[in-house]
């Protein structure tokens, strides 16, 4: 049984690498971004590196701040751009589409992800396949909407579920206050054209899917660490 969490710690490890001296970066979400936000404060101790990063979470802002990364926001930075955004995914196809979202954190994740110069996503072997839709799609929606947005993904032939809380009684509440709608579908033949229509329901804030938006795909493997460029 292949142990994720080595590989994620793997693949977060030598992510820190491509980050240069002098860098806005993108923070992303998630266990596999946890280990480069730790390894990335490592190397800004050791290295004294004058590095700004830009979280795009709770989770991300507490831990950045804990391992002593500079913080700013999409707000604070104007137009200083963000040079790279490093991110983690809940499922990568062959032409580096993504499902993100599985931490609710995936409004926040596509400003920042989009608004860097360079995205680049880092995820064990686990989460590639040859088509998205086993993972059901994140829709971040206001909660007056629930109703509406349900019925209009059933209508598309979803399945939607509201994501509950653990350790929290009722609805999951994203970082921006509001409900995740998990949506399964049969198959996701075209992700960009999903992408555009999921979020034409009135009420949906952000979905999950990250259609063209990746410059580059680190995977860790057992065996190595793959690299996918987009072309
Ligand atoms: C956060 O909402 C997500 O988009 C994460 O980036 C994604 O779920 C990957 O998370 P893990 O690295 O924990 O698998």
């Amino acid at each position: 049984m292949v142990n994720m969490d080595v590989l994620k710690e793997k693949v977060g490890k030598k992510a820190v690498d491509i980050v240069k001296d002098g860098q806005i970066v993108g923070l992303g979400t998630g266990s596999t971004t946890h280990y480069f936000i730790k390894y990335l404060g490592e190397r800004v101790k050791n290295e004294e590196l004058d590095i700004v990063g830009v979280p795009t979470s709770y989770q991300s802002l507490i831990l950045a701040r804990e391992v002593g990364i500079n913080i700013s926001t999409l707000t604070t930075l104007g137009d200083n751009e963000i040079d790279i955004a490093i991110d983690g995914a809940d499922e990568v196809n062959s032409n580096l589409d993504l499902i993100k979202g599985g931490g609710a954190a995936h409004t926040l994740e596509k400003l920042v992800d989009s608004s860097a110069k360079e995205f680049v996503v880092i995820v064990d072997e686990s989460k590639m396949v040859d088509q998205l839709g086993k993972f059901p799609v994140p829709l971040e929606i206001i909660p007056d909407a629930l109703q509406l947005v349900k019925n209009r993904l059933i209508d598309m032939g979803g399945k939607p579920e509201l994501r509950m809380g653990i350790q929290k009684d009722g609805p999951v509440v994203t970082d921006n206050g509001n409900f995740i709608l998990d949506t399964k579908f049969n198959e996701i033949l075209n992700p960009a054209d999903l992408e555009k229509e999921l979020n034409t329901i009135p009420g949906v804030v952000e979905n999950g899917v990250f259609a063209g938006l990746a410059d580059k795909v680190i995977v860790g493997k057992m065996s190595d660490i793959e690299e996918f460029d987009r072309d």
